[in-house]
C-alpha cells in the first residue's frame, strides 16, 4: 500500500522542479516543510489554491516552513501556468514564491499515495489529489491532509494547523477545536497534575464533567 504514515521519515526523493533539480532533504535543510499537490496546471480550483498559497508565502516563511507544490505536469507547463497564478493573485510579473515539482512520470505520486482514481486526464490516467504533507525539522511527517480534486483547500486552516504543530512540538499541550494562536490550550492527558502545575506557571484550570473525571485541563501559554 503506497503512502506515508505520521511519524515516518519523509522520502528523500530527487525531482525536477521549477527551481531546478532537488534532493528533498537538502531542499528542506533544518526547516519545517510543506509539500502540497494539485491535480493539474491550467485548472480553475488549482489556480485559486496556488494563488492563495503565494499570497500567504510570507506567513509560511515567518513560521520557518519551506513550501513546495507538485503535480504531474512538466516544468515548462508549471513555469508558464505560474504566470497565470500570479496574475490571479494580482501580482502579475512577480515570480511564484515557491517551486513546483514536475512529477510527470507519476513516480512520486504513486510512492506517496497521491493519485485520485476518480479524476483522470484526457488519456484516462489518474490525476493527483489535493494532498498536504507537513514535515518537521527532523524530516518526519507531522500532518497529512487528503482532499479530492473537486474540493479546494483552506490555506488559512493549514497555517492554523502548523501553529498547533509547532506549539505542541515544544510544550506538553494539545490545541482544542477551532483553536487559534493566543487562545487557551489543553494539557495533554499523559501529564500528571503534579507535573502540570509546575510546567504551566499561568495555572491549570479543570472543567467539571458529569463523569467526575478531571481530564479537561486548560492552560494559557
Ligand atoms: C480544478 O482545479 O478546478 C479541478 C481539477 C481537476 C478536477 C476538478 C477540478
Amino acid at each position: 500500500m503506497p503512502g506515508i504514515l505520521l511519524g515516518e521519515v519523509f522520502p528523500n526523493f530527487e525531482a525536477d522542479t521549477t527551481s531546478g533539480r532537488i534532493k528533498f532533504h537538502d531542499f528542506l535543510g533544518d526547516s519545517w516543510g510543506i509539500l502540497f499537490s494539485h491535480p493539474a496546471d491550467y485548472t480553475p480550483v488549482c489556480t485559486t489554491e496556488l494563488s492563495r498559497a503565494a499570497k500567504l508565502a510570507d506567513e509560511f516563511k515567518k513560521r520557518g516552513v519551506k513550501m513546495i507544490a507538485l503535480s504531474i505536469d512538466s516544468v515548462e507547463d508549471h513555469k508558464n501556468w505560474s504566470k497565470d497564478v500570479m496574475a490571479f493573485a494580482n501580482e502579475a510579473g512577480t515570480p511564484l514564491p515557491f517551486p513546483i515539482i514536475a512529477d510527470d512520470k507519476r513516480e512520486l505520486s504513486v510512492q506517496l499515495g497521491m493519485l485520485d482514481p476518480d479524476e483522470r486526464n484526457k488519456d484516462g490516467l489518474p490525476l493527483t489529489a489535493r494532498c498536504v504533507f507537513v514535515i518537521g525539522p527532523d524530516k518526519k511527517l507531522k500532518l497529512s491532509i487528503l482532499y479530492p480534486a473537486t474540493t479546494g483547500r483552506s490555506f488559512d486552516e493549514i497555517l492554523r494547523a502548523i501553529d498547533s504543530l509547532q506549539l505542541t512540538a515544544q510544550k506538553k499541550v494539545a490545541t482544542p477545536v477551532d483553536w487559534k494562536p493566543g487562545e487557551k490550550v489543553m494539557v495533554i492527558p499523559s501529564l500528571p497534575d503534579s507535573e502540570a502545575s509546575a510546567l504551566f506557571p499561568n495555572g491549570v484550570t479543570t472543567k467539571e464533567m458529569p463523569s467526575g473525571k478531571k481530564y479537561l485541563r486548560y492552560t494559557q501559554i
